[in-house]
């Protein structure tokens, strides 16, 4: 009960949505979902990258997130998952998933996860086509709503300052919307739609000062947002 109302609280300050209405929606979902990790447990925060080349700029950046998502503080665990690790295969609609999708979906939807950040390459003004095909899977979350309220953030790094990492995190931010995820910015002092990152120094993404300011404050916002909507966060 208690934790139905801190987050009560919390959509209400924040003004996510209606708060009426998401009270009772979180409120519902909360007391049909038993199989809650225990109080103590630690929130995890998961960052998937979806670049084509594992461990570059993009894996880079997230980690830089998540570094920032973990000093938040000792109650966080992160993880990183890179989907170049995984065989995704286009996604037919009514056919049955034959990748790896499942291992996927399980670590996504586990409920220690309080929030996920997403990262893209920008691949000619959007995001990548694998992050794209991972997305598309989510069919059954339509449905289950296995993703609802947990926070999630967008990080996008170009080869341009501005080569469409806002397009591309705003087209991945559709889709999280429609998951019933709760999108969170890159927080004060700059507080825009998430991290935007430029490639500027030959695939080293940690000399961009500027977009490594906004990784760390959406690393650090989707942390603090996870913990409210967990009951541990101030
Ligand atoms: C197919 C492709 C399309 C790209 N399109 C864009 C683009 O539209 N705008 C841009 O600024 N950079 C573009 N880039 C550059 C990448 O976004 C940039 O190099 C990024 O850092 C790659 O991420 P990674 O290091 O994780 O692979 C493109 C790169 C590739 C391979």
């Amino acid at each position: 009960m208690k934790e139905n109302l801190d987050r009560r609280h919390f959509l209400e300050s924040a003004g996510a949505v209606a708060a009426g209405a998401a009270a009772v929606a979180l409120a519902g979902a909360s007391a049909a979902r038993a199989d809650e990790p225990p109080a103590n447990a630690k929130v995890r925060i998961l960052a998937i990258s979806g670049s084509h080349r594992k461990g570059k700029t993009t894996a880079t950046a997230l980690k830089i997130a998540l570094d920032s998502a973990q000093a938040v503080s000792p109650n966080i665990e992160t993880e990183l998952l890179e989907l170049v690790d995984y065989k995704l295969d286009p996604v037919q609609p009514g056919a049955p998933f034959k990748d790896d999708y499942e291992k996927l979906g399980a670590k996504i939807t586990d409920l220690a996860v309080g929030g996920i950040i997403f990262g893209t390459p920008v691949y000619f003004s959007n995001m990548s086509s694998l992050m794209k095909t991972f997305i598309e899977h989510w069919g059954p979350y339509k449905k289950s709503f296995a993703l609802s309220n947990k926070a999630a953030g967008v990080l996008a790094v170009a080869g341009a300052r501005n080569g469409g990492q806002e397009n591309a995190s705003q087209s991945i931010m559709a889709a999280l919307l429609g998951m019933e995820m709760i999108c969170v910015g890159d927080g004060r002092p700059t507080a825009h739609s998430g991290a935007t990152l430029w490639n500027n120094a030959k695939d080293d993404i940690t000399q961009d000062e500027t977009g490594v300011a906004t990784a760390k404050g959406l690393g650090r916002r989707v942390a603090e947002v996870a913990l409210r909507l967990a009951g541990k966060g101030k």
